[in-house]
């Protein structure tokens, strides 16, 4: 660079009303053989061959729409798809097309929705762990995030009424009710259908939504029928509702969808809803899922089955009997604790050194503590490939002193 050259000098020009930053382990961007640590889509059942005939299906039936931009709510064949699904397999009858924007992935709607909420401060409750990604945008955001304690029947709402009844005596107005009601991220649980009624109660009786994450919906692998989803439960507009299907069809598809009440509709739509995803998206799994729903569902099912059993038995083999592990029957997570003391986010270089990535415990807390707990995921390497990265990682554990 020649010496009399000046660079520009971005340093006074930045917003002022950027997010927060918030810590996360370096670890997790880096690049392992044994991925344990991301819900990718189930790539050995991935459907390429299902997806070009669907996409040149639809692309011959409905392409021309491409010319043109899409809907501010998205596709609309895929919006009624979504309420013929929530009706069919969600018990949530009656869902109106017009009250569901598509998204850029889950995430793209929670970030809109958090958008038009969130002030810094606000008062949101979680599960005793809640996803990190919706923990990063609530920190971001500068909330106070309020996990409520967990259990295997999902959030235990007589605690949660209890502290919305705190919250509102030391005058906060609390925001929402934030819970991943299906195959919880990262414990594993399913609300039960008796907290989900009482849940509900809740949230009318103190004036505080529930924002309902169902983003594992389709991923009931054995053990009882899913509850029905509270947003079918509630008749009084106490409901907003998420999920995706990149999970089930594949993350890089960025296809998400939210439902909710008309004044919180109104509002997103000064954000734009975040930004409609692609058409040509929307379009694909629109069709894919029209030709191929349930056997794909079940086909998924198969596979993850294999997978998490795979992934119990290696942590039966090799890890201590002083941890436990949740057995899940749904979902693309196990979730582990290990004896008091053990710090996963210490270990996670050693084990990226050997290979192996997992979600340390505090990832999913707004204190960053509990690192007794770790988050192993099982959606993305062979069941082989599983029980091979779980002996290593336990090699890890034991040399780094987490087992005690
Ligand atoms: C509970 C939950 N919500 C939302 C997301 C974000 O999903 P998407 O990739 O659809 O944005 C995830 C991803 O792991 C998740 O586990």
């Amino acid at each position: 660079m020649d010496e009399g050259v000046h660079l520009m000098d971005y340093s006074g020009l930045f917003s002022s009303n950027t997010p927060l930053p918030v810590d996360m382990p370096a670890g997790l961007q880096a690049d392992t053989k044994y991925v344990f640590s991301v819900t990718y889509a189930d790539q050995g059942v991935f459907p390429t061959e299902g997806l070009i005939e669907s996409l040149s299906k639809v692309i011959r039936n409905e392409g021309q729409t491409l010319s043109q931009y899409p809907p501010p709510q998205g596709h609309l064949g895929m919006r009624e798809l979504i309420a013929g699904t929530l009706a069919g397999q969600r018990g949530a009858a009656g869902i109106d097309p017009q009250s569901i924007f598509l998204s850029s992935g889950a995430g793209g709607a929670i970030g809109a929705i958090l958008d038009v909420f969130i002030d810094p401060g606000d008062v949101v409750f979680v599960e005793e762990f809640s996803y990190l990604g919706t923990m990063r945008m609530l920190l971001e955001r500068g909330a106070d995030v309020r996990h409520v304690p967990t259990d295997v029947n999902g959030m235990d709402t007589d605690a949660l009424d209890r502290m919305i009844g705190e919250a509102i005596a030391e005058g906060a107005t609390p925001k929402m009710i934030y819970t991943i009601s299906v195959y919880q991220n990262p414990m594993g649980v399913t609300l039960s259908h008796d907290r989900r009624r009482h849940m509900v109660q809740i949230a009318q009786k103190h004036g505080v939504p529930i924002f309902e994450n169902e983003s594992y919906a389709d991923f009931r692998i054995d053990g009882d029928p899913l509850p029905p989803a509270m947003l079918g439960m509630d008749d009084q507009d106490s409901v907003m509702y998420v999920s995706a299907y990149t999970k089930l069809i594949g993350c890089g598809l960025r296809l998400g969808y939210g439902v909710v009440p008309a004044p919180v509709l109104d509002s997103l739509k000064t954000v734009r809803f975040g930004g409609v995803p692609s058409h040509l998206a929307a379009m694909a799994v629109y069709q894919y899922l029209t030709d191929n729903r349930e056997e794909y569902i079940s086909d998924v099912a198969g596979s993850l089955r294999a997978s998490r059993d795979s992934m119990l038995g290696a942590l039966e083999k090799h890890f201590p009997s002083n941890t436990s592990w949740s057995r899940p029957d749904g979902g693309m997570m196990i979730w582990v604790e290990l004896p008091e003391g053990a710090d996963t986010m210490a270990a996670l270089p050693a084990a990226v050194e050997a290979d192996v990535k997992y979600n340390p415990g505090p990832v999913f807390r707004a204190e960053r503590d509990r690192a007794n707990y770790l988050r192993l995921t099982y959606s993305h390497n062979s069941p082989e490939e599983i029980g091979d990265g779980i002996e290593i990682l336990a090699g890890v554990f034991q040399r780094e002193g987490l087992f005690g």
